[in-house]
């Protein structure tokens, strides 16, 4: 399938990127299969022997490593028994940025062990900067009732960028699927707001995307709907195109989570706030350039 930005192919995702250039890619996302022993549409052996899984993503690692261009990032989504090594592996070629804790519960408490509750994403450049880096600021964690400040911001509340807080290494507001109006996608698919995120902080729009596993195509439509050029590929392409046959549901769904960052107080926020009458400083910056700020400081 093309797309004005994109192209994928029903293919092997080591074939795919064998036939791409050395050093042309920006920003590079994986999402392998985790070898839990999952269906996927393609049929793919999830559940090989350890040393077996390890080598084949470091195949494929390398040839992410090899397309990406001085200064781009690549990230690595997988759970934390599978990114301890790889990312091992990667630091012999990239440099070391972050661990990314996100803060997901993903299976049930597992007995005599500590209940799994965070994915890891691991984020390194090729050579020492990263050509491309502006994080996203996120809003103030607020009361889902009052609007107040779940976090005691003292008396720094008037020293706050009034983009909003800085973006951690902890990300606690990652949903574990898809918005559930946007659910309709084969489940593995993670939340288009991730993939925003590492877009928006690792690209700009013109940047070349590369993700090999295509899933049910979130990197992509991130992409597409940021105006980011794209390459992709999974075995199986079927819920990647009928996604892209209708990109609304994803259009309006990427304004709210835009519309949510980059701001103090989400619109929500703001609304609950006023009415439990908890007041907003001036010198913060509310989402609605028409709604005005209170005149009193927070204090
Ligand atoms: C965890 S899912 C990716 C989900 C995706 N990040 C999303 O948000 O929709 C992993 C995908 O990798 C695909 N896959 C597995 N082995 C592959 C291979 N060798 N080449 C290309 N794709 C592969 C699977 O078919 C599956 O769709």
């Amino acid at each position: 399938m093309t797309t004005p930005l994109g192209r994928l192919h029903q293919d092997d995702c080591i074939t795919t990127m064998r036939s791409l250039d050395a050093e042309t890619v920006d920003l590079a996302f994986a999402d392998p299969p985790f070898n839990l022993g999952k269906q996927y549409n393609s049929r793919i052996n999830d559940q090989r022997a350890e040393d077996e899984y390890l080598d084949w993503c470091r195949t494929w690692l390398d040839e992410m490593v090899r397309v990406l261009k001085p200064g781009g990032s690549l990230f690595l989504w997988n759970l934390p028994k599978w990114n301890l090594p790889l990312g091992a592996h990667l630091g012999r070629s990239l440099t070391f940025r972050h661990w990314i804790t996100v803060d997901i519960k993903y299976s049930l408490p597992i007995p005599k062990r500590l209940y799994p509750s965070h994915y890891s994403l691991l984020y390194f450049i090729k050579g020492d900067r990263p050509a491309i880096f502006h994080p996203d600021r996120l809003p103030v964690t607020c009361c889902r009732h009052c609007g107040g400040e779940l976090r005691d911001y003292g008396g720094y509340k008037d020293k706050m960028n009034p983009a909003g807080v800085s973006l951690t290494d902890v990300w606690t507001d990652i949903p574990p699927v898809r918005h559930s109006k946007y659910k309709k996608w084969e489940a593995n698919g993670l939340a288009l707001k991730l993939l925003d995120r590492v877009l928006t902080m690792a690209s700009d729009p013109g940047s070349l995307v590369l993700d090999p596993f295509g899933g049910s195509g979130t990197t992509y439509v991130a992409a597409e709907l940021t105006g980011r050029r794209w390459i992709g590929s999974d075995l199986h392409c079927g819920a990647i195109v009928e996604r892209f046959a209708n990109l609304d549901d994803d259009r309006r769904h990427l304004a709210e989570i835009h519309a949510n960052k980059n701001v103090l107080f989400t619109r929500a926020d703001v609304d609950r706030r006023r009415k439990s009458g908890k007041p907003l400083s001036k010198y913060y910056r509310i989402p609605d350039d028409d709604a005005e700020p209170d005149a009193a400081p927070a204090e």
